[in-house]
């Protein structure tokens, strides 16, 4: 009766594992002199900026208006704002059209709902470590899972490996947890290996914004030959502190088909079926995000958490910790102090400093004796966190 596949997932998702002890911990502790500093789950801090805001007002304001107020939308988002992201997209020479842009309620819904499309034999590739959600949805479904190891020696951003026949794969660039990011060169690898064997690339571009070097592609679709065998998935959670508004988008191009039919097309169909879109206010907040003063206001705040992470490699490094990650992508990836497992380090991290992390296990056994910070906190709880580091 029940879905038997459930009882091979562990037995909570990961941040609600971090969750449950860190409250706990709450519970038994005095935190009077040392309050918590959590730079676990990376979420953000700074408010949603300006122009979001206004932009939402407005709406709600329509919405209260008999001659304005919308009831259901598109399901697949209105066209103002699949408009303002393909602009988005041309901006770096990516040009789509509308019918492959799909508004979302952020990129981990449809990276896990995407699977309703693809069959259950089929073989996943799935870097470790990586984001939980990719094996946690497959492995809900069954499907046989393949890993591809990320680790010091290939600067966490395996390659293909042409002995194995991938049908699905999942990329994350830059990567969480890690914070690498693949070079177009090696994302070309990626797509031809896809082209070659029939593979559909699920390409995770949630951290993309915080790519500052035109040299590295922030879309698989800047690379020849990705129209036929990836989905993008991106978010503006990170983007313009949408974790708690809730809005990304999924590009599906017309060119990919397997077996006679369009991923596009099927796309559609199960999210006009299972979905009823993304509210109309927050598509709002969002299309402000991509006018320019929206653009101006999210890159400052950006910068912001670049600058964070620009501080937390300082103090790592004055310390002697090794670490990758924080260059392209709000995450350090750093390895456990004294020989430490994840979480070990966890627990005595909590607990002598207050301060909350991810174990690097929890994204997958290769990030045993890893540990990933986020730069999302406050400049005040970064700076403070790293003082505590270092006493302890
Ligand atoms: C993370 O901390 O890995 C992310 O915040 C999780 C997410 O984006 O869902």
């Amino acid at each position: 009766m029940i879905n038997q596949h459930y009882r091979e997932l562990q037995d909570s998702y990961l941040f609600s594992t971090i969750a449950r002890k860190v409250s706990a911990f709450q519970s038994s502790a005095d935190l009077r002199q040392k309050p918590l500093i959590r730079m676990g789950i990376g979420d953000v801090t700074h408010p949603l900026c300006p122009a979001v805001v206004a932009a939402m007002k407005e709406a709600v304001e329509e919405m209260g208006r008999k001659e304005t107020f919308r009831g259901y939308g598109p399901e697949q988002g209105y066209d103002f704002l699949r408009d303002a992201v393909r602009q988005y997209y041309a901006g770096r020479g990516v040009l789509l059209n509308a019918e492959e842009l799909f508004i979302s309620d952020g990129a981990k819904s449809d990276v896990g709902n995407i699977l309703d499309l693809f069959e259950p034999n089929l073989t996943v590739c799935i870097p470790d470590p990586v984001y939980p959600v990719y094996v946690d949805t497959n492995t809900m479904d069954g499907r046989s899972i393949v890993y591809l190891d990320a680790n010091e020696e290939n600067g966490f951003l395996p390659l293909p490996d042409q002995r194995v026949k991938a049908g699905l794969i999942y990329l994350c660039s830059p990567n969480n947890p890690t914070g690498a990011v693949y070079s177009r060169d090696q994302l070309k690898q990626w797509v031809d290996y896809a082209n070659g064997c029939g593979a559909v690339i699920l390409f995770d571009a949630a951290y993309e914004a915080f790519i500052h070097d035109s040299a590295l592609p922030r879309s698989i679709f800047e690379i020849e030959g990705a129209r036929t065998c990836a989905v993008e998935f991106c978010s503006l959670s990170k983007t313009a502190g949408f974790t708690g508004t809730r809005c990304g988008y999924t590009v599906v191009p017309d060119e990919l088909e397997r077996e006679g039919l369009s991923i596009n097309r099927m796309w559609l169909r199960r999210q006009t079926t299972k979905f009823n879109g993304v509210s109309y206010v927050v598509q709002r907040g969002a299309e402000a995000v991509f006018t320019p003063e929206g653009q101006r206001q999210t890159s400052e705040t950006i910068a912001y958490y670049r600058e964070n992470a620009r501080i937390m490699a300082q103090a790592l490094a004055a310390m002697g910790v090794s670490f990758t990650g924080g260059a392209h992508s709000p995450y350090i990836w750093l390895k456990c102090p004294d020989g430490l497992d994840s979480w070990s380090y966890f627990d005595r991290l909590l607990r002598e400093a207050h301060v909350v992390g991810t174990p690097g296990v929890g994204f997958g056994r290769n990030g045993e004796g890893f540990f990933r910070l986020t730069a999302f906190g406050t400049r005040e709880d970064t700076e403070e966190a790293m003082r505590r580091m270092q006493n302890c």
